[in-house]
């Protein structure tokens, strides 16, 4: 997804800007740029270096042509409007309205743009109409005319007027060409933050951009505007009054992002989740409201308080958070006693429902900035549900900053577009969200709650041996790589695995996959079943087995190639048309954080064997922070 990063200081900023966009590359996107107030013989020019390809050649650019500056933004562009093509790359540049009877002028003002303005076609209607020409598809070039119309030699009221005649999201940061050392920057709907520095500042759409150059982090607010100099910086609110946030400290994360021994971040990624799983579970010896307390400044009694107050569940999140959510309805209406809805959330924030303030909001997300999950958060507080819990893996994100409760996972950073570690993480807090929630209700016992803890911290082991059936999962990789459609199935808990499999199989190998309940097949889909098609079945030994087996047949009978992922208690055995793969042990309640591994590795090693951006697959980007 786009990503911004701006910087004034009292030395050259070209690289930090470069290197802030190198931080942010793994997020996707398809251009980049920089610009930055230039000195040339005491004379301050606006400077630009734009590129449809990698920020290392965008670097190799600004070497070549001797690009500095001590002020400057910059930017990574994922597109929406426009295709990915230089003239849609950001930095935009206003050079004011064309006059007939002049030459083109130098540019005044130059801005970058997360996000969407959905006004952007009536504000350049109304621009061109003045004079100023387009020669981009986005819609970020309205903004910049606009600032440099509402320009009368101050950038910030130029800003602060502007940005109230915007409709829809954005984070922006801007420069003049007539004040140097100055940039100013605005949010609506879109992250930004505000690095502080020793007689330097930044901005970005993420703090990780600036990991190496301050740990000193403001988050702005909605609606903010900040004036950024290199000695200090000013925020207003959306009604222009000064406001003052407070600066905090962020841990360091510049080492997350190595590779390390690894071909592919999400070979790493899959490979760290018995570390990952055991880092979530750190030093927790008991279930209770503590574990939703803390990290979002609420006390343990108003956790608590919240807790028994939960009379029915709304989980809200998108893609393999989703799929999270999914298998978790199952563990708290089972578990908990408790009547559960999960939605997705760009549906959920645009459909009339019907509220219940005794309802908890749980939002899931890996990156705690998805726009769509975020606005349904929003959406449900204004519909008076207050109680929001988020289960999350960044505890700076604006995700655990808006809901009351909040469960950390533990499992650093994610780089790869597709989600993996952040999955089986978020089982394990939303497990013991159900038992906290179940606890609060009267329905766990002390014996129960021992035995999940049991089965929980056993988790890290039990994800090592499957993680070392690899070498069996190559080999059914190597059968789906030429193929063009799959089909997973599951049943109950493993509805929702097969659901996952499915959308990492499509989403890094390209090969069209879908899932379906098992007992859906004979309603529809059983029509597509040929040999071509390989059916992967998510098959544990649980209650439902028998039916499953049923749904199997259902297949063979129609000449279908099965793929069976079977554990300990499964009496599913190869044959003819039929593969099996059996996890090392049943694991009840749990199984699903196993199921889903074998299931990442199928998706892994037939993209690898297809040859495909396994990291950043075609056309997706891995925080999405625009609806
Ligand atoms: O950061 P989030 O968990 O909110 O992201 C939600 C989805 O965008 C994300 O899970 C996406 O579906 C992944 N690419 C799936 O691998």
């Amino acid at each position: 997804m786009c990503g911004i990063v701006g910087a004034v200081s009292s030395h050259d900023v070209v690289q930090t800007l470069i290197q802030g966009l190198q931080r942010l590359e793994y997020r996707g996107y398809d251009s980049c740029g920089v610009a930055v107030h230039a000195t040339d013989a005491g004379r301050t020019r606006l400077r630009r270096v734009r590129g449809v390809s990698r920020v290392a050649d965008l670097k190799r650019q600004c070497e070549q042509e001797l690009l500095h500056g001590h002020s400057g933004i910059a930017h990574t562009r994922w597109a929406t409007h426009g295709a990915p093509a230089l003239a849609n790359a950001h930095p935009h540049v206003s050079c004011g309205p064309d006059r007939a009877d002049a030459p083109p002028q130098p540019a005044r003002v130059t801005l970058v743009h997360n996000g969407i303005i959905e006004n952007h076609e009536s504000l350049q209607a109304e621009l061109a109409g003045q004079g100023y020409p387009f020669s981009s598809q986005t819609d970020t070039e309205a903004i910049v005319h606009l600032i440099d119309h509402l320009y009368q030699g101050d950038l910030l009221a130029a800003v602060q007027a502007a940005v109230k005649r915007l409709r829809g999201s954005y984070s922006i940061a801007v420069i003049h060409v007539s004040e140097p050392g100055r940039l100013v920057a605005a949010r609506q709907g879109s992250p930004l933050v505000l690095g502080v520095g020793h007689d330097e500042h930044f901005v970005s759409s993420d703090a990780l951009a600036l990991a190496g150059v301050t740990d000193q982090i403001v988050y702005l607010e909605e609606g903010d505007v900040v004036d950024v100099h290199a000695t200090g910086f000013q925020a207003f609110d959306g009604a222009d009054r000064p406001v003052t946030h407070p600066v905090h400290t962020v841990p360091a994360m510049g080492g997350a992002v190595e590779l390390g021994p690894y071909r592919h971040y999400m070979q790493k990624e899959i490979f760290e989740q018995p570390r990952a799983v055991a880092d979530t579970l750190g030093g927790i010896e008991a279930v209770g409201a503590s574990l939703f307390a803390g990290s979002s400044g609420a006390s343990t009694e108003d956790a608590q308080r919240i807790l028994e107050d939960t009379r029915s569940v709304l989980i809200l999140a998108c893609g393999t958070s989703y799929y999270a959510g999914c298998v978790a309805q199952y563990w708290l209406e089972g578990l908990a006693g408790l009547p559960c809805r999960v939605e997705i959330a760009s549906e959920y924030r645009y459909r009339d429902s019907v509220p219940d303030p005794r309802t908890l909001v749980v939002t899931i997300s890996q990156s705690g900035e998805t726009a769509d999950t975020l606005a349904a958060l929003r959406h449900a507080r204004a519909l008076g549900m207050e109680n929001s819990l988020t289960v999350c893996n960044v505890p700076t994100s604006a995700m655990v900053r808006e809901c009351k409760l909040a469960f950390l996972t533990r499992a650093g950073m994610e780089i790869g577009v597709a989600s993996t570690k952040a999955f089986t993480t978020q089982l394990v807090g939303l497990f013991l969200l159900t038992l906290a929630l179940a606890q609060a209700r009267g329905r766990l016992s002390v014996e129960q709650e021992q035995q999940h803890l049991k089965a929980l911290r056993h988790l890290p082991l039990a994800l090592q041996s499957v993680l070392a059936l690899e070498p069996q999962i190559m080999a059914w990789a190597e059968q789906f790589t030429l193929r063009d459609h799959a089909l997973f199935l599951g049943r109950g808990l493993h509805y929702p695995i097969a659901q996952e499999g499915a959308l990492k199989l499509k989403e890094i190998s390209y090969i069209h996959a879908e899932a379906y309940a098992a007992g859906e097949l004979k309603h529809g889909p059983l029509a597509l079943v040929t040999e071509e098609m390989p059916v992967v079945v998510v098959a544990p030994g649980d209650a439902l087995l028998e039916k499953l087996k049923s749904n199997m047949q259902e297949v063979r009978a129609r000449g279908g190639v099965l793929y069976a992922l079977a554990d300990a208690n499964t009496r599913i055995a190869s044959a003819d048309h039929l593969h099996v793969i059996r996890m090392p042990e049943h694991y009840g309640l749990l199984s699903p954080i196993l199921h889903v591994v074998p299931l990442q590795l199928l998706a892994y090693h037939t993209a690898i064997a297809r040859g495909t951006d396994i990291d950043k697959p075609r056309n997706l980007a891995k925080s999405v922070t625009v609806e």
